[in-house]
């Protein structure tokens, strides 16, 4: 009867591990500080899975040498569709935790748009204006590299959040190469912020601003997001961004 026995231990899909995250910590973080970490999502399997795909080009629609548009050192890629199933997964099952936030964050800065429920109708949107080429991304980082602050604007279709893994084991596969987030509040100096992840640990970040509540009413204040220098070491990255690009 041994072979009717069923693997007693199925792997929770991806979909069902994002569902199960402690999304009003994760909310409370972004309305707070413009980033709520969501802790290890990604097994050190899937992580050596994604980053593998790194070599395969066929997966992907185009490669960025940073250094050649002086945006730092290091290289990324962006998938081509269809997407791998785990990151397609991950986009889809992200933004339905995301898009009611994304749609408070609307209002209380008083801009037009409301976002949908679901992916794939604001991918259809991205569509409709022009933005077609899909955004996930695979970055590579060795000793030496690093990522200017920025933001990921790609059209006038932007969603508010994006959602970074990482998919290298710090120390024992690389030092340095933290997430840096710098908020550059209104007639204030700055704030920063350095998030080492672990491996398969993901963080929610705010793409552009956070509404900051102030004697009247909401005001907006802008972030720029970038990795520090990677002293040792290789350090791969998944990013998931949510508008497709222009
Ligand atoms: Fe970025």
């Amino acid at each position: 009867m041994e072979n009717l026995v069923k693997t007693a231990c199925v792997r929770e899909t991806v979909a069902k591990r994002i569902a199960r995250l402690p999304w009003a910590e994760i909310r409370a973080g972004l309305w707070e500080r413009g980033l709520g970490r969501l802790g290890v999502v990604l097994t050190q399997a899937e992580c050596e899975e994604l980053r593998s795909l790194y070599s395969r080009a066929e997966l992907f629609r185009s490669r960025v040498d940073m250094a050649r548009f002086r945006f730092g050192r290091g290289e990324y890629q962006y998938f081509a569709n269809p997407l791998p199933t785990t990151v397609a997964e991950l986009r889809e099952s992200l933004y339905g935790q995301l898009w009611e936030t994304a749609n408070e964050w609307m209002a209380a800065l008083s801009l037009k748009g409301e976002f949908p429920d679901n992916l794939d109708a604001f991918l259809k949107r991205c569509h409709a204006r022009g933005q077609k080429r899909p955004t996930p991304l695979l970055l590579q980082y060795r000793a030496g590299d690093y990522n200017c602050l920025h933001q990921d604007v790609y059209g006038e279709v932007v969603f508010p959040f994006q959602v970074i893994f990482c998919l290298s084991k710090p120390e024992a596969e690389f030092s340095g190469g933290e997430l840096l987030l710098v908020e550059q509040r209104p007639r204030a100096q700055s704030v920063g912020h350095a998030v080492r992840l672990e491996q398969g640990e993901g963080v929610a970040i705010t793409t552009r601003c956070r509404p900051v509540k102030g004697a009247r009413g909401f005001y907006r204040s802008n972030f720029r997001h970038g990795v520090s220098e990677i002293l040792n070491g290789r350090r791969y990255t998944l990013g998931i961004i949510f508008h497709d690009a222009a």
